[in-house]
């Protein structure tokens, strides 16, 4: 059994639409079809491990509005707790606006709304459940001092973090030495180091910066091409992504996140661990949408036992 994953993060309702380029400022252009769903970058990470078979606990909050109410039963069917999934009064469930485009690629703005709320004392009712957990996963969707209380309480436990510092907002220095494994995107990890990821070397030295910083593991995903694992040394290890065919990228670093926590939580080696991580990632890619899109732990096992012979490391 794989012990319990807290994520302690967003929710908010995705409202995606196609369109056939992105707008430039002052453009309307016209795409299509709509779709709504469940997303919130801690929401799909929550639905990624859980959908590994992960038993997950979701920590989060919502608006006193429908939305809120859908959110309670998304993450009921499917099977993780909600019971610090908390309500504010005040603010409305979160939203973000997506346009994808015919690449798959994607904008994203997302309005916190009430996720933006999460206090350090909503994080404090969430503390047994913490300390039974194997894995945290947070990520930056959320205020600062919910970070930072979840990155205190699990410090005291003992408990491995893995920090998403998705979306990019400045993360206090003194934060850093209580993160056990950092997931930074190219975008992210240029915003955190000023150091522009261009190649395996350039990714070394942000990574590099990272861990200096006082951060263990340092996951650097890089798209398509997998992403670069540093843990100290004079160098880290490339795992190559693997080859889909990508229809809508949005969601693939949740899937990365969530299949990351769940393989560790397993208790497998991080060489296995990143390389399922990869998995999740790539077979996200292939459907439409953010946490409808996350692939089951026979879809991945089936994959990856169709991939040639792991070779890496
Ligand atoms: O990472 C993708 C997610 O980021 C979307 O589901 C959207 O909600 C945004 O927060
Ligand atoms: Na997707």
């Amino acid at each position: 059994s794989s012990g319990i994953i807290t994520v302690v993060g967003s929710y908010v309702v995705d409202l995606m639409s196609r369109t056939p380029h992105m707008p430039k400022p002052g453009e309307t252009v016209l795409g299509g079809p709509f779709r709504m769903g469940p997303g919130g970058k801690g929401g799909n990470q929550a639905v990624a491990a859980a959908r590994q078979g992960s038993r997950v606990c979701m920590v989060t909050k919502v608006g006193n509005d429908p939305f809120g109410q859908a959110a309670v039963k998304h993450f009921q069917a499917e099977h993780i707790s909600t019971d610090y999934v908390f309500v504010d009064d005040a603010e409305a469930t979160g939203a973000a606006l997506i346009a994808v485009d015919d690449n798959g690629e994607n904008m994203i703005v997302v309005a916190l709304g009430a996720c933006g709320k999460l206090s350090a004392e909503d994080v404090a009712q969430a503390e047994q459940m913490i300390k039974r957990s194997t894995v945290v996963l947070v990520q930056l969707e959320t205020s600062m001092e919910a970070v930072r209380k979840t990155l205190e309480l699990a410090g005291t436990y003992g408990v491995p973090v893995i920090l998403n510092p998705a979306p990019y907002q400045p993360i206090p220095e003194e934060l850093l030495k209580g993160v056990t494994y950092i997931t930074p995107n190219e975008t992210e990890a240029f915003l955190l180091t000023g150091i522009e990821i261009t190649d395996e070397e350039s990714a070394y030295r942000a990574a590099s910066v990272l861990y200096r910083r006082g951060v263990k593991h340092v996951v650097i995903t890089l798209g398509k091409k997998g992403c670069y694992y540093y843990e100290g040394g004079p160098s880290g290890i490339l795992y190559p992504g693997f080859h889909v065919d990508a229809v809508d990228t949005t969601g693939a670093g949740d899937a990365f996140n969530g299949g990351l926590a769940h393989a560790l939580a397993e208790g497998r080696s991080i060489r296995q661990a990143l390389r399922y991580a990869n998995a999740v990632a790539a077979l996200s890619v292939t459907k439409i949408g953010t946490a409808p899109a996350m692939p089951s732990r026979e879809e991945v096992e089936r994959f990856l036992q169709n991939q040639p012979i792991d070779t890496t490391a």
